[in-house]
């Protein structure tokens, strides 16, 4: 057994909690729908339950075991397992990878928490209680206004990110027990309470069937053309890789976040059955917000499409429409922003137990380090939706022409780091380490019926999909 010098969770449903805190997020509430939205819906949910169902949790299985027999570091870890099964010390750079990712995604994620947090105080002044006595048309130039009006200001933005950092280097100089179990415990179920609230209210709005046929009809015209003008179409493998992104983002995949999760987990505890849950409660999440979301757009007649500002443009409707709409969407707003704080967490951890186990750092000093290195690097997104919102770095490339410094950073992670950081940590599992290592880690036995089609999974179909999406996004089939 490998040693360390971290401590661990004290249950097994903590780790869950925790596990469940990090995948449970802005991707979820966020990100999801307005990518499903972009994507014309259904087709885009499909392809994304099959990567979760045929990548995502073999892979979860495969990062926790990682971390599990590792006991460290996802850099260490990576170091200590390709030792014991006598392959090359580059493996570390899978590590290394998930640190770099985890940092440049913490970047942009600080600072939509940030848009969360600020909408806090407007909800719970009730700015939006107006919507009541306003034509429809002008419902919507008021919601667009106040987004507008958010984002338009780098010093606000500037402010909140300054103020989600902070809460986050809070948790994580708690380290492990003493921070971040603490808060998680009280945050999941609470969160998952005030969901069905708004779907309970989201069911009684008059176009409800509307917003489910959008997200599970399919129509696979939308995802593989998603470019389309009046003239032309193009047929593109973005709206795939996008979906599958958005698997790994989403169940926080391939970057080491959940590997050092597993590295505190308590020996005794089935890795199995503990990542299935996890992954169940992620998914419902996700799916719940659409639901939510896509109610209010088609009985508002907003436009799915709308992009990163959706959740800020459609949940204050509700908010404004629904009884104690102020106060369940001030409750709202405070526990998305709790959500993106527990996966915020996740995210910087793996750095941060790297800077430890290096001894040259304590705690205090690697939280503060590494903090405002993620802060200063947020400023690009924070800039990306004001006075930098024209700069597009890579305008010399089509494919990125109109990308800004926001829109490559989420592509750079989502599309490409997570889901390679993935497919390595599989090959590394199902072709390199001993079976019966694996074995006594998962607490199972190659006979068992689950753990073979576990193992068939991710030593072929994770890969074969994975290598298969990229391909087609680089346009290999078209
Ligand atoms: N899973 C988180 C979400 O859906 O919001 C985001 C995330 C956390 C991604 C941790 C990656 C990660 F390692």
């Amino acid at each position: 057994m490998n040693t360390s010098i971290h401590s661990q969770w004290s249950s097994k449903l903590a780790f869950i909690f925790a596990a469940t805190g990090s995948a449970v997020g802005l991707g979820n509430i966020w990100k999801f729908p307005y990518m499903t939205g972009e994507y014309g819906g259904g087709a885009f949910v499909i392809v994304y339950l099959l990567c979760v169902a045929l990548m995502g949790l073999p892979i979860m299985m495969a990062e926790v075991m990682l971390g599990k027999r590792g006991r460290n570091s996802p850099i260490n870890s990576m170091k200590i397992l390709a030792a014991e099964a006598k392959q090359s010390q580059w493996w570390q750079l899978l590590g290394w990878s998930g640190v770099v990712a985890g940092i440049l995604i913490l970047s942009f994620y600080s600072v939509v928490a940030g848009w969360a947090l600020a909408y806090v105080p407007k909800l719970a002044t009730g700015e939006f209680l107006i919507i009541n006595s306003m034509p429809l048309a002008e419902v919507q130039t008021f919601i667009d206004a106040t987004f507008n009006s958010l984002v338009a200001n780098p010093y606000n933005l500037i402010i909140w990110h300054t103020i989600f950092m902070s809460l986050t280097m809070l948790i994580i100089l708690g380290g492990v027990q003493g921070g971040l179990e603490r808060a998680l415990t009280f945050m999941m179920p609470a969160l998952f309470v005030l969901l069905l609230i708004l779907v309970a209210y989201a069911m009684t709005t008059s176009n409800f069937m509307d917003g489910v046929h959008f997200m599970f009809d399919i129509n696979f015209n939308n995802l593989l053309y998603p470019n389309c003008t009046a003239t032309s179409c193009e047929l593109s493998g973005d709206g795939i890789l996008a979906a599958m992104g958005q698997a790994f983002f989403s169940l926080s995949l391939g970057m080491g976040a959940i590997m050092v999760y597993g590295a505190y987990l308590p020996d005794k505890t089935s890795i199995a059955q503990t990542t299935a849950i996890v992954v169940i409660a992620d998914t419902l999440v996700a799916i719940l917000a659409g639901l939510i979301i896509f109610a209010i757009v088609f009985s508002n007649g907003l436009e799915p499409g709308a992009g990163v500002s959706l959740v800020f443009k459609t949940l204050p409707i509700a908010f404004g429409q629904m009884p104690f709409g102020s106060l369940f969407g001030t409750l709202f707003f405070i526990l998305l922003a709790l959500a993106a704080w527990s996966s915020a967490i996740s995210l910087i951890e793996p750095a941060v137990a790297w800077l430890i186990e290096t001894k040259r750092f304590k705690r205090l000093g690697a939280t503060l380090f590494l903090g405002i290195l993620t802060w200063l690097l947020g400023l690009l997104t924070v800039f990306s939706f004001n006075i930098w919102s024209e700069i597009n770095p890579l305008f010399m490339f089509p494919n990125f022409a109109d990308k800004t410094f926001f829109d490559l950073i989420d592509y750079l992670t989502s599309s490409i780091m997570l889901p390679l950081g993935g497919l390595f940590m599989a090959i590394f599992v199902a072709w390199l380490m001993k079976k019966q290592i694996i074995e006594a880690e998962l607490n199972g036995s190659s006979k068992h019926f689950g753990y073979r089609i576990w193992y068939f999974l991710l030593r072929y179909i994770t890969p074969l999909g994975v290598g298969l999406v990229f391909l087609n996004a680089i346009g290999i089939f078209s």
